[in-house]
């Protein structure tokens, strides 16, 4: 599963699972662009990563939900590396709130972060990879995309849009040689946990649903990241469209 000489962009990478799929995906042999609109962290975690894999990974601040700095980061990839191989859309944000209780604020901010990021991502790349007839997309949604989850009803809503907007794409794009795939996580430990956590709704949920877990326990973030690095290569490469659950048995749709 080597992807020495590909490049790479992770939306989100700075902390949590993209952090995960960064370094893995160095490890791999690719350069790694990380487009996260937290400079700082993002910055701090592309040099930890280049020191520890020797490869080229770089943070370019960027919000996904804002289609001009995508094509920025776009455009700034392709000047650093000339070619962009794979593009892991991994940013997304949520609350814990019951559907009654949630207001169009947050319903526009939900959808804008975890399902227009990624048109905006694949819209930005896919020209480019389409005319080089290559490319990798990887869309992290979430297991709450396939049997739905409490007190998540936007944002599970706005990863199923994600799911069927990749099977979409993965039609499309097959003659271009380019593969679309989706991983669904379960309850994962990371920062975005722990926000969601601090209200006590949030954390009554979660809880609740950890005790349900055949596997016992959380999923860390480096659980998620192979399978990542395993779709990004050449390894999986009459796979295309999939959805896949990592989620510790959770949910175990068919
Ligand atoms: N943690 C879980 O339990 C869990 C479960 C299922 C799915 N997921 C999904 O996994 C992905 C990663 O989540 P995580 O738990 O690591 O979250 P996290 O908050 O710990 O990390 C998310 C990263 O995305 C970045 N980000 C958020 N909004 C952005 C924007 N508009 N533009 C650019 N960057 C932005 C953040 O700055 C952060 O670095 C998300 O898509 C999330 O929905 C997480």
């Amino acid at each position: 599963m080597s992807l020495t000489g590909k490049t790479a962009i992770v939306t989100g990478g700075a902390r949590g699972i993209g952090r995960a799929i960064v370094q893995r995906l160095a490890e791999a042999g690719a350069d790694v662009v990380i487009g996260d609109f937290r400079r700082d962290e993002a910055e701090a975690t592309a040099s930890e990563i280049q020191k520890i894999t020797g490869r080229q990974v770089r943070a370019v601040r960027a919000d996904v939900t804002d289609l001009k700095q995508v094509e920025a980061l776009r455009d700034a990839v392709l000047q650093a590396f000339g070619k962009i191989d794979i593009l892991v859309n991994n940013a997304g944000w949520d609350r814990l709130m019951p559907f009654l209780k949630t207001t169009p604020e947050l319903w526009e901010k939900i959808i804008a972060v975890n399902y227009k990021g990624v048109i905006h991502t694949c819209y930005a790349v896919l020209p480019h990879m389409a005319e080089r007839k290559q490319g990798s997309i990887v869309n992290i949604s979430s297991d709450s995309a396939r049997v739905g989850s409490l007190g998540e009803a936007i944002y599970s809503g706005s990863k199923a849009a994600v799911v069927a907007f990749s099977k979409t794409l993965a039609r499309e794009h097959a003659r271009d040689n380019i593969r679309v795939n989706v991983i669904c996580p379960g309850l994962a430990d990371t920062p975005l946990l722990s926000e969601i956590q601090q209200d006590p709704f949030g954390q009554k949920v979660l809880g609740a649903i950890v005790n349900f877990v055949p596997l016992k326990r959380l999923a860390q973030p480096d659980d998620i990241a192979p399978l990542v690095v395993f779709l990004a290569s050449e390894a999986a490469s009459y796979i295309t469209g999939q959805v896949t659950s990592v989620n510790g048995g959770l949910t175990m749709v068919g």
